[in-house]
């Protein structure tokens, strides 16, 4: 990847000259079958475009109450684009069509319709990071979709481990992009990029979305040298995201029945295992494993999230289990 870096052609990407970022962007267009894609600094600014170009000020948002766009984008859905999140009960990401009808209420002749917000954007996001890399099914999707269109509302997949949604399936990206008008990917994360993620939808929809990316500030010039190293990590690290899952299925294996901690392995259907501590408050045992050499994510008071990623083996898998094990006392 370092090489394919270092060896990249490069011109100016806000002239949409840079020869690398276009190659790119053909290519991921190509695999999630939509017409056009752009290249952007990071999911966060993918999905927050999306949302920009989606809607107007004052238009309504239908997204689960734990998804990364409304949870973790540094509350942009509000500041770049003034639209009101309607916060769908999504169980692990996961909520159903009567979720989405119960949000668009039932009109009628006594409903005055400028009262309400008029909800314009469905998001949707798989794999589930909150949800533990939770997958979406297919017909999950067409089903909620499928009200989306019925009621002229459009649809966003935060997909920026749809890469992981299709190496646990064997789904193609193509047949989960095809239910939404646009689609973000990532080429960090899993995939092992230095940076970069791409939105893709219709060549109209990414020609809008051109504009909000300059707008955000994401015009980056000779961009080609990080395009390649995205390049190289969707052309060859997408399959081996399956030695991720097993790590993380073998990570929650190998601490279940730990004292203190809750986890299913069952649960477990990607590269993300969340577990539960209740013997102590998780910033303090994320503090403890930190110590040990042991880089576990506190969520929240008694949430954990370990991600297995590209480059970690099998061993340092089984040395994580038994550092857990280790300050667990087990
Ligand atoms: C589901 C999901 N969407 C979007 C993002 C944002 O990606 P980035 O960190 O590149 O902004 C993340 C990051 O963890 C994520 O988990």
């Amino acid at each position: 990847m370092r090489e394919a870096m270092a060896r990249a052609a490069v011109g100016d990407d806000v002239y949409g000259d840079d020869p690398t970022v276009n190659r790119l962007e053909a290519a991921v267009a190509e695999l999630l079958g939509t017409e056009d894609a752009v290249y952007v600094p990071t999911g966060t600014m993918s999905n927050q475009i999306a949302v920009r170009a989606h809607t107007q000020p004052g238009d309504g948002v239908l997204i689960d109450h734990s998804s990364h766009v409304y949870t973790n984008e540094a509350g942009g859905m509000a500041a770049l684009s003034g639209v009101l999140p309607r916060l769908l009960p999504g169980v692990r990401g996961i909520f159903t069509p009567a979720d989405v009808r119960a949000m668009l209420g039932v009109p009628s002749r006594f409903s005055v319709t400028t009262l309400g917000t008029p909800i314009r954007l469905l998001c949707l996001e798989n794999t589930h990071n909150a949800g533990g890399g939770k997958v979406w099914g297919l017909d999950q999707i067409q089903a909620v979709t499928d009200v989306a269109r019925e009621k002229g509302i459009s649809t966003h997949l935060d997909g920026a481990r749809l890469w992981n949604a299709s190496v646990a399936t064997g789904i193609p990206e193509k047949t989960y992009a095809k239910h939404f008008d646009s689609i973000s990917v990532c080429f960090s994360k899993g995939l092992g990029a230095p940076v970069g993620s791409a939105l893709c939808g219709t060549k109209e929809f990414i020609a809008r979305a051109r504009r909000f990316k300059q707008q955000f500030g994401g015009g980056f010039r000779q961009a080609g040298i990080i395009a390649a190293g995205a390049l190289y990590a969707v052309c060859h690290n997408r399959e081996r995201l399956a030695e991720d899952h097993a790590h993380a299925k073998l990570f929650a294996e190998g601490i279940q029945g730990c004292p203190g901690i809750e986890i299913d392995p069952a649960a477990v259907e990607t590269n993300i295992a969340r577990f539960k501590i209740t013997s102590m408050p998780a910033p303090e045992l994320a503090e403890r494993l930190f110590a040990k050499g042991l880089r576990v994510l506190p969520a929240g008071a008694d949430g954990m999230r370990a991600i297995p990623y590209l480059n970690i083996s099998r061993q340092q898998i089984l040395d994580a289990v038994a550092i857990i094990r280790g300050v667990l006392g087990s």
